[in-house]
């Protein structure tokens, strides 16, 4: 997760424009949303494969959380390409 997160700090540095910011930003938080469903995931099929029922609860509850959180970043992609547009047409 500390890699994922320094490798947009180190993206950030050189962008300037206010829509490309916000373009880096919400890529890497989706990278970020996806890395922790592939991780709940695979510690959902384990707590289920070992019979653990309050944990499979649990971690169905968080990936299911984690699984809006990635749709509601990727419903603005559209919102964030129109302006990134607009930004890039200006020149
Ligand atoms: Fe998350």
């Amino acid at each position: 997760m500390r890699g994922l997160t320094s490798g947009m700090d180190a993206r950030l540095g050189g962008v300037r424009a206010p829509q490309a910011r916000d373009l880096v930003i919400m890529a890497h938080c989706v990278r970020i949303e996806r890395y922790e469903i592939t991780v709940y995931s695979l510690a959902l099929r384990l707590a289920r494969k070992l019979d653990m029922g309050h944990e499979s609860v649990v971690l169905d509850w968080i990936l299911a959380q984690e699984m809006a959180a990635a749709r509601g970043l990727e419903a603005l992609e559209p919102v964030l390409f129109q302006l990134a547009e607009k930004g890039g047409r200006k020149k």
